[in-house]
């Protein structure tokens, strides 16, 4: 049989036997000979790479963001320098505490990872679809994230250890009123907002600096499963997210978003009622209002799952020219961590793997280590200054210094009453009281429903730490879940 494709060997030989082992005999045992059965069978053993330490379970697709609207006067990133201009992208969508194979509906934040390939290096804004975060420092991360997972003993998911956790730590009271609201488990990807969270810097030609926050908005609406939806579709069908993505995407019902903007002058920083740069706290429109700047469509399916999706690595360290960080102490950490993620995950020449590598330019000394797949630079120098080469530094890509304006190093409270940075309960308040009649019930019922799993001899004490904190946020609200728990609030006692 002719044939342009023949079945071979990962070395090329072409071969024949591939399904029956070479055996002494019909009914005798194998040969070692067989290497193509070893091949099979090692490389089968080898095709885990660990997941993602969190948001393990995600889904992703290509696409292409477009400039609406002109924002020049704040950033001279060449990704916004026109009206028009367009910028392949890829997003990966993703919950954040589950396992690889957990369900799609679960309560939980959505990741909302993107990744602008941009000509002057690949911009990744790796969000979530909240605006705010449960933690303040980053310093408290793993711990956090360890009573999302598993507990040790019980190898399960302990709710009372999520509500011990955030009644310890009422910083995350905003983000847990709105994982518990219906936010908290959306239709699928294609239905929910995405948010960079942290506040960013915008720099624009004249150098002057702006503090930014990156909304964007879906064009398809905002649709979220009840809690009982959502518990019934991860039994039906655990993976609906990624099939709803995926089938929308190929029958050409192209996913949109538009990005909006908040803008803060760098001097209204150091005096603005809210900090900044506080992950749990959001800028009110009316004060920072949204502009808008742009559409991001999802067009392209990733031909290969594996390659393309799981391979992706997102880092907040990965910005571009005309777009910097901002002093938010817990992105200042995730800069760090995720490169370090990739590294483990995915080997130190992560950055090498087609869908991370940046299409237009990467040129340094940076060479070998494991899977060093692109040549290795050839017979080019690696070492910098050289003779040689004609690689330069671009002096025009230099970055104004950050101002710093604590001089003191010290392990500064980040809930300092004298600070002002001790006020965990007026925003979630707030956004409670503006919530419709149905989703303050369902808020109530999901957390009643949530908080009623609480057990074990410190029950009654996480219980009554956390429905401090509802109370503080909203006196309404507290009187709800107490009385969903059937728990009686003596409210003069409660007032002292
Ligand atoms: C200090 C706080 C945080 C730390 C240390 C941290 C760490 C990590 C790590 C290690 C990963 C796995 C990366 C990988 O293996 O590829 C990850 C994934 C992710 N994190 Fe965080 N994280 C933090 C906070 C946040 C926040 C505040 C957000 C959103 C605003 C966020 C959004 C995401 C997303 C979307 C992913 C998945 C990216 C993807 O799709 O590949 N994380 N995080």
């Amino acid at each position: 049989m002719s044939n342009e494709k023949k079945l071979t060997t990962a070395s090329g030989r072409p071969f024949v036997e591939k399904e029956d082992s070479l055996s002494v005999g019909r009914r005798g045992p194998l040969l070692l000979e067989d290497y193509v059965l070893h091949e099979s069978m090692a490389h089968f053993n080898r095709e885990r790479i660990p997941e993602r330490v969190v948001h393990a379970k995600g889904s992703g697709a290509f696409g292409t963001f477009t400039v609406t609207n002109d924002i020049t006067k704040y950033t001279r990133a060449k990704m916004f320098s026109e009206i028009g201009k367009k910028t392949d992208m890829l997003a990966r969508f993703s919950t954040v505490g589950g396992e690889k194979g957990s369900a799609d509906s679960d309560r939980d934040p959505r990741g909302f990872a993107l990744k602008f390939y941009t000509e002057e290096g690949n911009w990744d804004l790796v969000g979530n679809n909240t605006p705010v975060f449960f933690i303040k420092d980053p310093k408290k991360f793993a711990d956090f994230i360890h009573t999302q997972k598993r507990h040790p003993f019980t190898n399960m998911k302990s709710q009372t250890m999520r509500w011990d956790y955030w009644s310890l730590n009422p910083e995350s009271l905003h983000q847990v009123l709105i994982l518990m609201s219906d936010r908290g488990t959306p239709y699928g990807f294609r239905h929910m907002n995405g948010y960079g969270s942290h506040t960013f810097s915008l720099i624009n030609d004249k150098d002057e600096r702006f503090y930014v926050k990156f909304h964007f908005k879906t064009d398809q609406g905002i649709k979220n499963f009840t809690d009982e939806e959502s518990v019934k579709m991860a039994g039906e069908n655990p993976d609906f997210a990624q099939q709803d993505l995926l089938e929308n995407i190929e029958k050409g019902d192209f996913p949109t978003w538009t990005l909006k903007i908040q803008v803060m002058p760098e001097e209204e920083a150091q005096n603005y009622k809210w900090n900044p740069f506080d992950l749990t706290k959001v800028w009110p429109h009316d004060d920072y209002p949204l502009i808008e700047v742009g559409k991001m469509e999802l067009n392209k399916n990733a031909d290969n799952y594996f390659a393309q999706i799981e391979q992706s690595a997102f880092a907040p360290a990965h910005i571009v020219d005309g777009i910097g960080y901002s002093p938010d102490k817990m992105l200042q950490g995730r800069l760090l961590s995720y490169p370090d993620a990739h590294r483990y995950r995915l080997g130190a020449n992560y950055e090498q793997i087609p869908v991370n590598r940046c299409p237009y330019m990467v040129n340094n000394y940076q060479r070998d280590g494991f899977m060093r797949v692109d040549g290795n630079g050839g017979r080019s120098e690696n070492y910098y200054p050289n003779s040689f080469d004609d690689i330069n530094v671009d002096e025009k890509y230099k970055l104004k210094a950050p101002r710093i304006t604590d001089a003191e190093a010290e392990w500064f409270d980040r809930n300092s009453a004298d600070a002002g940075d001790n006020d965990h309960y007026t925003q979630p308040g707030n956004l409670y009281r503006i919530m419709s009649d149905e989703a303050k019930s369902n808020l109530v019922s999901n957390t009643v429903g949530s908080m009623s799993q609480i057990e074990g001899e410190k029950k009654d004490e996480i219980i009554m730490r956390q429905l401090c904190h509802w109370f503080r946020a909203d006196s309404e609200l507290g009187g709800r879940i107490a009385s969903g728990l059937g728990v009686e609030i003596n409210m003069e006692e409660f007032a002292r």
